[in-house]
């Protein structure tokens, strides 16, 4: 048994066993920037990104991509709106400001670094570029075609036939300097957001993402030129390019090339944690390790639990597209006000939408079982009688597990003071057999389970936004306590998120500040 079951269980349990370093006090002062800087590289702008909204593509093209990258990590506006995070004085100092991106992240931190490995016949001449979200801009770090470094970490199988691939990876430290050893934990999902996005976005032009999760990830970080026990390489993104299904890629050889700029830390004092480093080298990936066909079968969500199917209403189209949607989003912070209930119809789109969400990695069979289960807990929702369910896609109902209003349970369980959890109409909780998928996948399974749970949050705030909700995401809660209050404590079955959904109070104060 691999070290990720432990640190998995470390997690599940730090409500109530702390996890080293207790008592860390993040040095706000030297914290980290918010993505990565080149001091010596140039940056090139990207294109306007199409505009006329969504429309059907043969592939990617340089003003898809330039709008892609707008959406999901560029900054489209300042967030200016007065909310409950302990931030809020802060947010009117430029030098502190928070800018809203399409993709949500742990802590508003954002540490998933963007790279475009450029083959030949693509816009640009072949290279390595790092995409800026603060310039919307990319930055050449190497000239010459290294896509075949990347084929080759990626070995034989999915992607092999592509010339432009995205690469994803997390310096931990632009997240760790806050969250410590719970870093990892986070930062899985956050990539699992950002795909998600992608693939939402992608979806709305006819374009497929699939994100490939097990690759020579030492290779790689030897191509990014990042140091490979400070930085994980997560997933790289095979793109379908316009023009590339005429016939097969060129297929570059490997050079054996690595980036040499280096980008510039801000903090002057940079903190290592043993535990982090201890589960980011156990999840390190292989080619060699990717799982077989099915594999991931024995790691299948249980049936749902609880009491007779109680249907739900047909999920509505949502009045939104997805790409708006995007726009629309962000996290209510405080805002819910039980007032008005949520219907029984925007939660059962809710609850569709996020149980239809894959990470969809070569990991999974299309037409495999899923990962994750859904729970939720209703607070004030039309013609539902409040109380703890299980949703079972395959009905479209509810299951009661526990009756009567969850109210002061949710509160009691949640470690911040941002949230009035029981003002909200509902709360949902995805939850996945952590052990299952390590067994039959191993350790790295660990990132595989990010990126489902982070999928599933990103499509949690797009809908709840299409449906004109508020909605917010969050990882401060006792896993343990939602454990037994959904009978699961003696399973390997863990909530690994909580969602909240509801009607925002009306006429908040705000500021609008778009700039993209
Ligand atoms: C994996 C993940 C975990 C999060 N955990 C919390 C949390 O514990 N508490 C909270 O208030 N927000 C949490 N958030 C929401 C982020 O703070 C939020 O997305 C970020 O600050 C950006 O703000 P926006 O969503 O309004 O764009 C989380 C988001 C993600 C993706």
């Amino acid at each position: 048994m691999g070290y990720a079951h432990d640190y998995a269980s470390a997690i599940l349990y730090r409500g109530r066993v702390p996890m080293e370093p207790v008592d860390f006090v993040p040095d706000w002062a030297d914290r980290p920037r918010k993505a990565k800087y080149y001091p010596g590289a140039e940056t090139l702008p990207l294109p306007e990104p199409e505009s006329g909204g969504p429309r059907p593509a043969p592939g990617f093209t340089l003003p898809l991509l330039s709008g892609m990258l707008q959406e999901s990590y560029g900054l489209t506006g300042r967030r200016l709106g007065v909310q409950a995070n302990t931030d809020l004085a802060a947010l009117p100092h430029y030098t502190q400001a928070n800018w809203s991106r399409g993709t949500a992240s742990g802590g508003g931190l954002y540490p998933v670094g963007v790279y475009w490995a450029a083959g030949a016949g693509g816009p640009l001449t072949p290279g390595l570029y790092h995409y800026a979200p603060h310039q919307h801009g990319l930055r050449r770090l190497l000239a010459g075609d290294v896509t075949g470094d990347v084929r080759r970490a990626l070995g034989p199988g999915p992607g092999e036939g592509a010339s432009q691939y995205l690469v994803l990876s997390v310096k931990y430290w632009q997240n760790s300097f806050k969250y410590n050893s719970f870093s990892f934990h986070a930062v899985s999902m956050d990539v699992g957001a950002l795909v998600q996005t992608w693939r939402l976005w992608a979806r709305a032009y006819g374009l497929r993402i699939a994100p490939v999760l097990w690759f020579d990830e030492e290779r790689l970080a030897g191509l990014l030129g990042v140091a490979p026990e400070e930085e994980g390489v997560f997933a790289v993104l095979p793109l379908e390019w316009e023009g590339d299904a005429a016939g097969p890629a060129a297929g570059a050889p490997p050079t054996g090339a690595g980036v040499r700029h280096r980008d510039a830390e801000r903090s002057r004092t940079v903190l290592a944690f043993e535990t982090l480093e201890r589960i980011h080298g156990a999840t390190l990936g292989r080619a060699g390790d990717r799982p077989a066909p099915g594999a991931l079968d024995a790691a299948a969500a249980y049936p749902p639990r609880g009491g007779e199917p109680v249907p739900l209403p047909a999920p509505p189209a949502p009045p939104m597209g997805e790409t708006a949607a995007l726009r629309a989003r962000r996290s209510s912070f405080g805002r819910f006000d039980a007032g008005r209930a949520v219907t029984a119809e925007q939660l059962a789109a809710a609850l569709a939408q996020c149980a239809a969400t894959r990470p969809g990695s070569e990991a999974e069979r299309s037409d495999g079982p899923p990962l994750t289960s859904l729970y939720v807990f209703v607070n004030h929702v039309e013609g539902i009688e409040p109380g703890s369910y299980a949703y079972d896609p395959a009905e479209h109902a509810l299951r009661l597990v526990v009756p009567g209003p969850p109210g002061p349970f949710l509160q009691a369980n949640y470690f911040l003071s941002n949230y009035n959890l029981e003002q909200a109409g509902a709360v949902l909780v995805p939850t996945v057999r952590t052990s299952a998928v390590l067994d039959a996948v191993g350790d790295r399974g660990y990132r595989l389970m990010g990126a489902a749970v982070g999928a599933v949050a990103q499509t949690f705030y797009t809908t709840a936004a299409a449906h004109g909700l508020g909605a917010g995401v969050a990882l401060g809660f006792d896993n343990v306590s939602y454990a037994e209050r959904l009978g699961l404590a003696d399973t390997d079955e863990a909530p690994l998120l909580i969602m909240l959904l509801g009607h925002e109070r009306p006429r908040p104060a705000d500021f609008r500040h778009e700039i993209a």
